[in-house]
């Protein structure tokens, strides 16, 4: 490994001789579902990488060889060929920082419970980073933050803490805002276009060079960090209130009689409309995290309206209760009462095929379902024979069914694809399904005796 590199003060040969003779090193901060595969990429690049991460549990799995993102393809083999030769994890950023030339911070950037994004573990990182950087680094953030944090706080701790270093003087600052899907990182790594933003335009520049080396996806240079974070926050609300304005239908169309489905798959022929499907919620670390980023950023801006968003989340927030209102309908039909009734919840990750169950619209839901006296069963392929808010998940999904009063679909893994509602009616003691994903064939359902409530169908 190359110390004291001096990354940014390099030539345009030097560094690229550098790069290409894989004599940088990196260090990535926060190594968990983008962070990991972003080091392992930086590995197998060829380029020395060292993992920093708080939770030493995590660490000691990595250092051990054994790969913790089972649901992400293509990284376990990457993994098998880097772990301990080009790469390894550490929890002592105190060593790993001042011995590295490039410093990537994939931290955790949620919210609290009331929705405010809190940013302390960037914050804290960079008091850190203000008394271990070495001069002529550089330091590149892919946590997704709201327009202008980087520029008016993280930079501020940075110089203000330890070594008193000044941005673009001393060290290179800039952003790459993490874009890529969980479940499919390896292809949207591939192929998904990068933004880089910095505080220079020769700090871009160095960026894009060492980011080119890694990974094969465009990259585009953006006039600063904030406008970087501003197009990876507009992305995501877009789909938020895309998301909510099909939501809506769908619950106007239960009362028309007009299947949401058939709706959206005819409206994708035209070639300006954009698909976004209704479903119980929209959960996971981003696009709930992201919309209120924005208003926050709003907020801030004594802009306190961005009703759009706001109305975006609160329709988004309200379909758990609609998923309940479609269960109690069905037990009205079937005239059974829901209390005491067994109720299946299949799938509580917040997206199909992925173990990930932050900010799902299935704990919501559970929550609901504890409240109304319900037994919740809770069947996952992710999350078999575990406690999962407070409950004991179910192993098998044949015997889950037999217990069952009704089921209702949450998240549409592929597992639950083809599920045969004839199938479903033999195996459950009462065939009462709430289908919030639209997977089940509503006229076999109906003709195979379920009640069948369906999220954005009316009854038939
Ligand atoms: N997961 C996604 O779908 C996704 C997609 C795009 C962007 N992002 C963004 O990427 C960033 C990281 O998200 P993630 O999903 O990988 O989070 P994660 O929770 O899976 O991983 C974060 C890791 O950081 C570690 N960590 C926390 N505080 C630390 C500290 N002070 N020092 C060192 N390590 C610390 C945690 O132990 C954890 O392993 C977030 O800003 C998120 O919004 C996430």
């Amino acid at each position: 490994m190359e110390q004291n590199s001096k990354i940014m003060k390099l030539n345009e040969n030097s560094l690229i001789n550098l790069i290409q003779s894989s004599k940088i090193s990196i260090c990535v901060i926060g190594i968990g579902r983008i962070g990991l595969p972003t080091a392992l990429s930086f590995a197998n690049s060829g380029l020395s990488t060292i993992g920093v991460d708080i939770n030493p549990k995590l660490v000691e799995m990595i250092n051990s060889k054994i790969f913790p993102l089972k649901d992400e393809p293509g990284y376990d083999v990457i993994f098998d060929k880097v772990i301990n030769q080009k790469f390894h994890a550490s929890t002592k950023i105190h060593d790993v920082v001042p011995n590295s030339d490039v410093i990537v911070l994939s931290l955790p950037t949620p919210m609290d419970d009331n929705n405010i994004p809190d940013y302390s573990a960037l914050l804290s990182v960079g008091k850190q980073l203000g008394e271990l950087l070495t001069k002529d680094s550089l330091v590149i953030i892919e946590s997704t933050v709201e327009p202008g944090f980087i520029e008016n706080d993280l930079i501020n701790i940075i110089e203000n803490s330890g070594k008193k270093l000044v941005a673009g003087k001393d060290f290179g600052i800039g952003v790459c805002p993490e874009t890529a899907n969980p479940g499919q990182i390896m292809n949207d790594f591939e192929k998904l276009p990068r933004l880089v933003g910095a505080i220079d335009d020769h700090t871009v520049d160095v960026i894009m060079k060492i980011y080119k080396h890694v990974f094969t996806a465009d990259l585009i240079p953006m006039p600063n960090c904030k406008t970087a974070n501003a197009v990876k926050l507009t992305t995501n609300v877009f789909r938020d209130i895309n998301i909510a304005f099909v939501n809506e239908l769908a619950i106007l169309f239960e009362k028309v009689g007009i299947d949401i489905m058939t709706v959206l798959e005819a409206a994708k022929s035209k070639y300006n409309f954009q698909i976004h499907y209704a479903g119980p919620g929209v959960g996971g670390p981003c696009l709930p995290v992201n919309s209120y980023q924005m208003i926050n950023l709003a907020k801030n801006m004594g802009f306190d309206t961005l009703k759009s968003v706001k109305t975006a989340r609160m329709i988004n927030e309200s379909m758990p209760e609609h998923v309940i209102n479609l269960l109690r309908d069905a037990f009205d039909e079937a005239a059974k009462p829901l209390e005491n009734s067994n109720v299946l919840v299949l799938g509580i990750s917040y997206k199909p095929d992925v173990k990930d169950i932050q900010i799902t619209p299935a704990e919501t839901i559970i929550e609901k379902l504890k409240f109304l006296k319900t037994n919740v069963l809770i069947y996952d392929p992710y999350f078999k024979s575990t406690n999962v808010f407070n409950l004991q998940t179910e192993s098998n999904l044949i015997e889950a069914l037999q217990k069952s009063d009704a089921l209702i679909i949450v998240t549409a893994h592929k597992e639950f694809h083809n599920l045969d509602p004839i199938f479903l009616k033999s195996k459950m003691k009462t065939a009462i399904v709430v289908d919030s994903k639209c997977i089940i064939n509503q006229q076999t359902a109906k003709n195979s005796g379920l009640v069948y409530r369906g999220l954005g169908r009316g009854k038939i």
